[in-house]
């Protein structure tokens, strides 16, 4: 494995992700781990990340100087390389203008970093400091006209370092560099997958874990439902699932849960209902962020008190991942977002956490989910919000309400699905305005609801753009949701993106 050590770079996350992607395993660690730790963890190579600050500085983030002496390669990446430098008598000084974007290098001297790599590459700068002379014992690898030093190596030593970032896609043949030191330096096979990630876990798991109890709050999501099927892997009867049905999931989706957990899985389940709780709260409540409020609360609310019965769990596991640790700005995994969804749990609980995905990113974890035997329908679900159609029934919530947005969102969903979309739309649903309209039905007038379509097109969520749906598939929608929704006479399509409408209608 490969370890990365986060000097507070914009693009640490993707290093090991790009490492991982060569079949290597790699994570990133805080700069302030001790040489003895790393020399526990027996990594085959070191990355030192980039990072804001400047290496001469007072103050400047440093690392353990005995992680040099334990003989395993390190590659400095921009803050990472002037690092070294300045920590083996280098000169690192700031630039008289400084570098983003793109850069023109040649390569001078084809070290190992270099290996079969052409003469000429465009590359990635973002730096303020520059090298102006490599330390004692290094050879100049590229340089750039503003940059003397692009590139460096101490190949006796096995230390390295480059100005520019491989690990972005702007960089040319930096997957390669990446190889490069991956193979040729560290001496890695490439061999790391998946299925090696769940026996690692497996077994990390089993020795924290030893022969106490672990509960998890299930909730139906990719990343609950993974770390739910990892953990159950690792010690089975030891793991409790809650799973809590306030009322607000899709059709079906409370059933398919238990189904596929408590039977499928032969998981320990505790489901508690709560549909009228929730209900109850929500009566009489019509302004958007005080449904929200209600609903989040609630959750944290019920799960302390249904949590505090289960006197003998020591553990909480967590799906926190990679993104939401780097979200909420901290190095280190350990504090909860609580307002993040309603599966946001009190920071101030009596369990220590487990948070096994806190190391991966989403579409690492839908591998992980596959490997895990995890079902697709759950592993490529679309987002769903925590207060989940608490926010698309608009307005007062009530039960016939919710019905008729769990039956034309079904419609959706299977019209959706039979029309080969359910993977290229990135999120679709319908919501319930609080209005209704005069329609005719048999020769009958009509006085009922409207329904509204909503489906986008998203990388991330934060913008989107509605989903060109065939017109023949919306016509399909439509007529179905009319014809077997109750007290529904109009079917409208939301056209907007994000900005400036959002995704949700509440
Ligand atoms: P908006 O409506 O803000 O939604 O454009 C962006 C994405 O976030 C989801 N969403 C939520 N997810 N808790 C969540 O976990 C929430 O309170 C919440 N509100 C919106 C929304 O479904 C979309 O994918």
């Amino acid at each position: 494995k490969i370890i990365v050590l986060d000097f507070g770079g914009q693009y640490n996350q993707l290093i090991t992700r790009r490492i991982r992607d060569l079949g290597v395993y790699s994570e990133l660690h805080p700069n302030s781990i001790s040489a003895e730790k790393v020399k526990e963890m027996k990594p085959t190579g070191i990355i030192f990340s980039g990072g804001p600050n400047s290496a001469y500085v007072e103050g400047a983030p440093g690392c353990d100087a005995e992680i040099f002496e334990l003989g395993i390669p390190i590659l400095g990446i921009c803050y990472g390389m002037q690092l070294m430098t300045h920590h083996f008598g280098g000169k690192v000084e700031e630039a008289s203008h400084r570098e983003y974007g793109k850069a023109l290098i040649t390569v001078e001297n084809n070290s190992l970093l270099y290996k079969d790599l052409p003469e000429e590459q465009s590359v990635w700068m973002s730096h303020g400091d520059l090298i102006k002379a490599p330390p004692e014992g290094f050879t100049v690898d590229a340089t750039n006209p503003s940059c003397p030093v692009a590139g460096m190596s101490d190949e006796s030593r096995n230390f390295y370092g480059v100005q520019y970032h491989p690990e972005v896609r702007h960089t040319q043949f930096g997957d390669d560099l990446l190889k490069n030191f991956a193979f040729e330096i560290c001496g890695c096979k490439g061999d790391w997958s998946m299925a090696n990630f769940v026996d690692e876990q497996v077994e990390l798991i089993r020795e924290l874990v030893g022969d106490k109890k672990v509960l998890c709050a299930l909730s139906g999501g990719v990343d609950s439902s993974v770390v739910a099927a990892l953990i159950h892997r690792a010690i089975g009867d030891q793991l409790t699932c809650m799973f809590i049905d306030h009322g607000l999931l899709r059709k079906d989706e409370a059933e398919g849960v238990m189904e596929t957990f408590s039977g499928d899985f032969d998981m320990n389940m505790i489901k508690i209902d709560a549909q009228e709780r929730f209900l109850s709260k929500l009566k009489g409540v019509s302004d958007p962020e005080e449904k929200r409020k209600i609903i989040g609360n609630e959750f944290i609310y019920l799960f302390e008190e249904e949590a505090g019965k289960l006197t003998d769990m020591d553990y909480l596991a967590q799906g926190t991942l990679y993104t939401d640790i780097i979200e909420s700005g901290t190095d280190t995994a350990q504090t909860i977002k609580s307002h993040h969804n309603v599966g946001g749990l009190p920071e101030d609980m009596k369990f220590d956490l487990i948070e096994p995905l806190n190391t991966l990113f989403k579409d690492e974890v839908r591998k992980l989910g596959t490997e895990l035997g995890v079902p697709d329908e759950i592993v490529w679900r679309q987002p769903f919000p925590g207060p989940g159609l608490g926010i698309r029934v608009l307005g007062e919530v009530t039960e016939e309400k919710l019905e008729i947005v769990r039956e034309s969102d079904a419609i959706l969903r299977d019209e959706i699905k039979k029309a080969g979309l359910d993977r290229e739309i990135w999120q679709y649903f319908t919501a319930l305005p609080d209005m209704r309209s005069v329609g005719v039905m048999g020769d009958a007038r009509t006085y009922d609801y409207t329904v509204g379509i909503r489906a986008v097109t998203s990388i991330d969520g934060m913008t989107s753009d509605w989903a060109r749906i065939p017109y023949d598939v919306l016509e399909k929608i439509s007529t179905r949701i009319v014809n077997e929704v109750k007290h529904v006479n109009r079917v409208v399509y939301d056209i907007t993106s994000k900005p400036p409408a959002t995704i949700e209608w509440e």
